[in-house]
């Protein structure tokens, strides 16, 4: 049976329509604007896309937003300097570091640089520890996508096997720190997590009764890897090809339209994950302003 296929588009276009009667609302009854800073370095154009996408998503939503691209040479203090202006500037509550950064910056440096009250990518070492122990805090906005998609496809957490592939420190690590907290609506499984040093993958995926992939390589979940009625969440984004156009081919971490055929559930590429990342973005940095607001 043909998997249901999961939308993050539409979830994502439901939710930012809530957002937006909040921001609406914000701005009326309190003359708060939220304002987000997205900083580029360079113009690696996949991350030249995603900060399109964050911005577009800021400006729809009524946000005072920021696109502030620096050159690729950018000095690492010259950077620093950068994310301490709007530290302190009043009008901004969520600042963004598009990642990777060019190899003489050193990203650790510029993450602990942030203001954690203003860290709305839930990178900071503050965030991250508080998330861990299930603090109140800023949570990475993919995996907590993720868990919004899981909620809302009604898809039953607590008990399950979660495999998740991939222990990068923005979707792996996060995703299956939360999905093992007694967090409601959606945590409570049994996790593992597989990584390049796993000896045996399809041992693992084929246990998996919610299977999340954020590998960073295309289609490397094929249909024998997993088992029947198993739900996927395809966090891979793949640069396989450019349209005569100059538009950008892309798949997932899985093999979508074999896996769809066994998946119970299935998120595609693109339509998934990638629209409800942003769209935790813009919750994460709505939830800032009002928390600067007091
Ligand atoms: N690069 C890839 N994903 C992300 C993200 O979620 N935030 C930032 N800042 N950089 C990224």
């Amino acid at each position: 049976m043909a998997a249901k296929i999961i939308s993050g588009k539409d979830i994502a276009k439901e939710i930012r329509e809530a957002l937006k009667a909040e921001v609406s609302e914000l701005k009326e009854k309190h003359g708060i604007v939220p304002g987000l800073v997205t900083i580029l370095v360079g113009d690696n154009p996949a991350s030249v896309s995603y900060v399109t996408a964050k911005q577009r998503a800021a400006h729809e939503l009524g946000f005072h937003s920021i696109q502030d691209n620096q050159p690729e040479d950018i000095t690492e203090e010259a950077l620093l300097s950068l994310i301490k202006k709007y530290n302190d500037d009043p009008a901004i509550h969520g600042i963004l570091v598009q990642l990777p950064l060019p190899r003489h910056i050193d990203e650790r440096k510029v993450i602990y640089a942030i203001d954690p009250r203003k860290d709305v990518d839930g990178f900071h070492p503050v965030n991250v520890g508080k998330m861990v122990i299930g603090e109140p805090c800023f949570l990475p906005c993919t995996p907590h996508g993720i868990l919004v998609l899981l909620d809302r496809a009604g898809v039953e957490v607590s008990g399950a096997e979660a495999v998740v592939v991939g222990r990068s420190n923005i979707v792996g690590k996060p995703i299956a720190n939360l999905l093992i907290q007694k967090r409601k609506p959606v945590g409570n499984a049994t996790v593992t997590v597989c990584h390049t040093g796993t000896k045996d993958l399809s041992f693992h995926t084929r246990r998996a009764d919610i299977l999340i992939v954020a590998a960073g390589r295309p289609k490397v979940i094929t249909a024998d890897m997993v088992k029947e009625g198993v739900v996927v969440i395809d966090v891979g984004v793949n640069r396989i090809g450019t349209t005569p156009e100059g538009k950008a081919i892309l798949c997932g971490d899985v093999d979508f339209d074999s896996v769809k055929e066994k998946a119970a559930a299935i998120t595609p590429v693109p339509g998934g994950v990638g629209p409800m990342t942003i769209t935790m973005l813009m919750k994460n940095t709505l939830e800032s302003a009002k928390m600067w607001a007091g």
